[in-house]
């Protein structure tokens, strides 16, 4: 559920009008709503209630200062995968023993920054990266908390572009190396092993692989404990699906992922971590945008939009649908048409969704890309000079602009033409 709902025939966002927001930022734009993301973080953290437990919210999704400090206030700590977002996440007030630093190829700049400005734990993915942060953190005369990210060679059964726990995979140590690589962690100095950690993949929309992989992750923590590693805290990482097609898509509901955390894990007595980044921020955000024109093309009409592959990539990225509505909401029983949607960029992969059905649109109608708020943003450019768009929060009946759309100069002046030029 969002609050995302037609009211007098017009699309809001909880209580405000959106082509009120349209008017006083400009289009195109994301717009969040602050009940939803409380809502989805909520429903994670009842869902484990009674089990010791942290939900660090996947700061990839959606990073701006504003989303952060609003789940950090609800008590959610910040799953974290580079220098960037760490100093994102400490800038929006959240404690250093809230922070886990994720990720693939931490550098050893990346480390010492962490360790500086604390950190609950670091998860590793390679025998070189343990070596790297342990001689960091000798250095440093600091010992750091750490797990060790498994791959348990389960398949996600996602876009091949974001399933993470096969062998092939770049992510983690093959599981059946654990006790080895865990051995040589706790031979290291400076590093505390703490944990176990495992993360499978984006957007699952079946339990079935989590429930092989946490089954996994179980038996290999006893086989830890039993080898003398004090295991109390187990990080499950993210990946739980939304309906991005909502009359056709039913992905398993929070309560149910959290029961089979605790089916898997819940006897382990250790602190149990998740890091879900898209069913917190994805379907609390849309992305607003403008009919540019109206274009009959030979066979097809294009809906010409203000909006682009650069502010929303992942159509053209991942072939992703989005859910794309007008904000007049229909008249009922109005006759639908097929259009291709597309934006301005010069390649014909800028094309967000073809014979899409929508109701008759001419230049200057408002539309909403729906479950945008995770993994739009972050991951837009300024391809073709389009500056990066606004991002926009609303809470009740206030919105706030959180991030403003920067002027052509700002762009501009952010080159530097050498004086032998
Ligand atoms: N933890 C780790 C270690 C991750 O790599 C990820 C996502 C998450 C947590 C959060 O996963 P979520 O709950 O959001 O599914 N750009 C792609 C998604 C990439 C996900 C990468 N890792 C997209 O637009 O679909």
């Amino acid at each position: 559920m969002d609050h995302f709902l037609y009211r007098d025939g017009v699309l809001h966002a909880e209580d405000v009008a959106v082509p009120e927001i349209a008017a006083a930022v400009g289009t195109p734009f994301y717009l969040y709503s602050a009940a939803t993301l409380t809502r989805h973080y909520r429903l994670f953290d009842e869902g484990l209630d009674g089990l010791p437990h942290l939900v660090c919210f996947a700061m990839k999704s959606n990073s701006n200062q504003a989303v952060i400090k609003l789940l950090a206030d609800l008590g959610a700590g910040m799953d974290v995968v580079s220098g960037g977002e760490y100093s994102r996440a400490r800038a929006a007030g959240v404690p250093g023993e809230r922070i886990v630093f994720s990720g693939v190829g931490k550098t050893r700049d990346e480390m010492r920054m962490a360790l500086e400005g604390g950190v609950r734990q670091v998860n590793l993915e390679s025998e070189p990266e343990m070596a790297a942060l342990s001689e960091v953190a000798v250095s440093m005369g600091v010992t750091v908390p750490v797990t060790v990210r498994v791959n348990p060679d389960v398949d996600a059964k996602t876009h091949e572009k974001i399933s993470t726990g096969k062998s092939e995979n770049k992510f983690g140590i093959p599981i059946s190396r654990a006790r080895d690589v865990y051995a040589q962690a706790a031979a290291l100095p400076g590093l505390t092993v703490i944990g176990v950690d495992v993360h499978i993949g984006s957007q699952l929309t079946d339990l079935a692989p989590f429930e092989e992989a946490y089954r996994l992750v179980a038996s290999l923590t006893e086989q830890l404990r039993a080898d003398g590693h004090d295991i109390r805290r187990i990080d499950l990482g993210g990946g739980l699906g939304i309906p991005y097609a909502r009359s056709n898509e039913a992905p398993p509901l929070p309560t149910e992922y959290c029961d089979l955390i605790r089916r898997t894990v819940g006897h382990l007595n250790a602190e149990i971590e998740i890091e879900p980044g898209r069913l917190i921020s994805g379907n609390a955000g849309i992305m607003v945008s403008k009919v540019i024109y109206v274009k009959s093309g030979e066979g097809r009409n294009f809906l010409i939009l203000d909006s682009a592959m650069n502010d929303l990539i992942r159509p053209s990225m991942y072939s992703s649908y989005h859910e794309i509505v007008a904000v007049r909401e229909p008249a009922p029983g109005v006759e639908m048409a097929p259009y291709d949607i597309v934006g301005p960029v010069c390649e014909s992969g800028d094309t967000f969704a073809r014979e899409r059905a929508m109701p008759p649109a001419a230049a200057g109608d408002l539309v909403a890309f729906r479950s945008a708020g995770a993994y739009g943003a972050v991951m837009s450019s300024e391809y073709n000079t389009r500056p990066l768009i606004p991002e926009v929060l609303v809470q009740g009946d206030q919105f706030a602009v959180i991030r403003p759309r920067p002027t052509f100069d700002e762009i501009i002046n952010r080159d530097i033409i050498p004086e032998w030029l």
